[in-house]
């Protein structure tokens, strides 16, 4: 059966992603700051297993890594993530970049390491981190300066992972999902969960060692950096 172990699967974009994979026959396990409140991800169809999982927390993800140790994991995918104050030029909240950070950046990267022995051993040996478009500096726009250098260190992390794991055969790249309608994305963005993930789906189906280091928009497109 494959295997994925996904973040921030309780809402939005990762609780879509875990209803797919479920439904497709995947085990999924399923990460969550709040298992006992994450009432739609508990009552999913198929093989869901719920771990309490805070990114940020070091021991927690080493711990998880241990007790599914021997396990191969097909697809690693760090899709938890927080925007931070919506703020512009003259407004920066210095105290928000670090939570922000160590959610967005610091995490992706411990969770490769923590988990880079299950991945190796699975068979399709994929490592995703959710990034934004925010993120690209080439075709970045103004203000949001926490949430959009996270996505750019993030996407850093990305494409160092894709040559540093390249020797053990794995695959690492990033996702821009979309403008999607989720508590992050709010009422007016563009893009259904559904729609996301439809697409999503669609590029991991199709990745393969020659997308290492690659961005990729949730509808097919190559980003640039
Ligand atoms: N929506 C968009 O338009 C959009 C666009 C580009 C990129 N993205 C990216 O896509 C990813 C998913 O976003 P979304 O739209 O689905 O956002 P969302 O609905 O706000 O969900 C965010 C998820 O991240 C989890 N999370 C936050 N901090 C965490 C922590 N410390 N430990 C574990 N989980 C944590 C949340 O858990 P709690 O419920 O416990 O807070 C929640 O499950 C993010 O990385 C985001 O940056 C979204």
């Amino acid at each position: 059966m494959p295997t994925l172990l996904i973040t921030g699967a309780n809402r939005g974009i990762g609780l879509e992603l875990t209803r797919s994979f479920a439904k497709d026959g995947w085990r999924v396990h399923a990460c969550c700051r709040d298992p006992g409140g994450a009432n739609e991800l508990n009552t999913l169809d198929g093989t869901v297993v719920v771990h309490r999982l805070d990114v940020t927390d070091g021991a927690a993800v080493a711990a998880l890594a241990r007790e599914l140790a021997g396990e191969a994991i097909d697809i690693l995918f760090n899709n938890a993530g927080v925007y931070g104050p919506r703020t512009g030029f003259a407004e920066t909240d210095y105290d928000a970049w670090e939570p922000v950070f160590s959610i967005n950046v610091f995490a992706p990267l411990r969770l490769a390491e923590c988990f880079v022995a299950h991945v190796a051993r699975s068979d399709r040996k994929l490592i995703l981190n959710m990034s934004s478009v925010m993120g690209s500096i080439a075709e970045g726009g103004g203000g949001s300066y926490i949430y959009r250098a996270s996505k750019a260190a993030v996407n850093m992390i990305t494409k160092t992972l894709s040559v540093d794991l390249a020797g053990q055969g794995i695959t690492v790249v990033a996702f821009h999902p979309g403008w999607v309608q989720t508590d992050m994305g709010g009422s007016h963005a563009t893009v259904s969960v559904r729609d996301s993930v439809k697409g999503l789906r669609h590029i991991i189906a199709g990745l393969s060692s020659e997308d290492n280091g690659g961005f990729f928009a949730y509808d097919g497109r190559k980003l640039p950096w």
